[in-house]
């Protein structure tokens, strides 16, 4: 399959979560075995030769941090939601387009000066994405780049993202 039929597998869902949102569900673009490769050989074109490990955020983030990260054989930090993680190296609370969250790093597996690639499936008003790369960023590692399948242009995540390279493989 190619990138452009992939990607026309993702459906808009009215009213999802809350009245007046309009939720992009990618399900059954990971569902279809044809779509989800092309979707992570486009995503593992994103990526510099210089990375050397992935951020995955829970939990849509992890399926293509995953699957990007056997592909070009890198391991993938596991951004996490509040509760999860035995051992913390950081926590960040903020605002996404309905109600708060909060994201963790697991405490002992970046290190200081090591290129970490963010990857989601979604960036939508930024925070998830702006949280991960300050946890990162906290604990010394340098944020090469975002990458993530779908980019919601209304909710203006690039503002949040300004000293960030972003890469979307669509843009709606
Ligand atoms: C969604 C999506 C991104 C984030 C994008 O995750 O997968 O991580 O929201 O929104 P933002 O740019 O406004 O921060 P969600 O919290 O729904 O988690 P899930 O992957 O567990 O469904
Ligand atoms: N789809 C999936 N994840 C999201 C969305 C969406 O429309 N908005 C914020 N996170």
């Amino acid at each position: 399959m190619d990138l452009d039929d992939a990607l026309g597998l993702i459906a808009g869902v009215p009213d999802f979560p809350e009245p007046g949102v309009l939720f992009r569900d990618l399900s059954p673009l990971f569902a279809d075995a044809g779509a989800f490769k092309a979707v992570t050989d486009a995503l593992a074109g994103t990526l510099d030769p210089e990375v050397e490990a992935l951020a995955g955020v829970e939990a849509r983030g992890f399926l293509l941090a995953a699957a990007v990260g056997y592909a070009r054989g890198l391991g993938v930090v596991l951004i996490r939601k509040p509760g999860k993680l035995p051992r913390v190296a950081g926590r960040v609370d903020y605002a996404l387009e309905y109600g708060t969250a909060t994201v963790e790093l697991p405490a002992g597996v970046v290190r200081p000066g090591q290129r970490v690639a963010i990857l989601d499936d979604v960036l939508a008003t930024g925070g998830t994405v702006a949280a991960t790369g300050k946890l990162l960023e906290d604990v010394g590692a340098v944020v090469d780049s975002v990458s993530v399948v779908l980019e919601l242009a209304a909710l203006r995540g690039r503002d949040a993202l300004t000293n960030r390279k972003v890469h979307a493989l669509q843009v709606c």
